[in-house]
């Protein structure tokens, strides 16, 4: 991969499903967008939905470090102005901490609502403190999805993917710690 002014660039860790609408919204931005992802053909069409040449597919499984190792390979190297990280299945390493060293400036993480959990509160000042811990100098901003309450206030959906996206450049546009898209209260309502 070449390195790209780092004043411009965000890497979208699955940034080709519900983050998709985002990926080519940041490209056709202006900024160098590199998603990374598995299947070319959802990144293919993703690249062809943006502005010409901004949004540059990385195929790549993100539990697979080796195969990381090789995409990110080059010196000197390249670091994204903004990281956002969408990235729920587990590995043999974090794979969230493993993007953050390609950090310029922000580290974006996209959590599910499970990270608001009130049985667990204080999870996420503990990713907070952990990121900062190896990571100084690089912001670090969660994200949290949640869910949107119906009308009638008894029950709740899941977010949609325009929904997600809005939520996501909004944070992008913010500085907050924590950005909760949708509500995470009342918890019981979660669907
Ligand atoms: N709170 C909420 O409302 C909420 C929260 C989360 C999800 N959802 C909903 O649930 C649906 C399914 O969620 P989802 O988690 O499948 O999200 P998704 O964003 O639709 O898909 C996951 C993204 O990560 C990539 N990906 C997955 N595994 C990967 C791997 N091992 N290596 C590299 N890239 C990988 C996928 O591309 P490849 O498959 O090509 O690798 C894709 O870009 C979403 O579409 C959304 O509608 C709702």
């Amino acid at each position: 991969m070449k390195p790209v002014p780092d004043h411009i660039s965000d890497l979208i860790v699955g940034g080709s499903g519900m983050l998709g609408g985002l990926s080519v919204q940041l490209a056709t931005q202006n900024r160098q967008v590199f998603v990374l992802a598995r299947n070319r053909e959802k990144l293919e069409l993703l690249a062809n939905k943006a502005k010409r040449g901004n949004l540059h597919p990385l195929v790549c499984d993100y539990r697979d470090r080796n195969a990381l190792d090789v995409v990110f390979d080059s010196a000197p190297s390249p670091k994204f102005d903004r990281i956002i990280c969408w990235s729920h299945d587990n590995a043999d390493f974090d794979i969230p901490n493993y993007f953050a060293q390609f950090a310029a400036k922000r580290f974006v993480h996209i959590v599910g609502s499970a990270a608001a959990n009130p049985a667990q509160s204080g999870k996420l000042d503990d990713m907070r403190r952990e990121f900062s811990a190896h990571h100084p100098g690089i912001v670090y901003q969660v994200v949290v999805l949640g869910f949107s309450i119906l009308s009638g206030a008894s029950r709740a959906r899941w977010l949609t993917h325009d929904e997600i996206c809005c939520g996501v450049m909004d944070a992008l546009n913010h500085q907050e710690k924590t950005h909760i898209v949708g509500q995470v209260s009342p918890w019981s309502l979660r669907p």
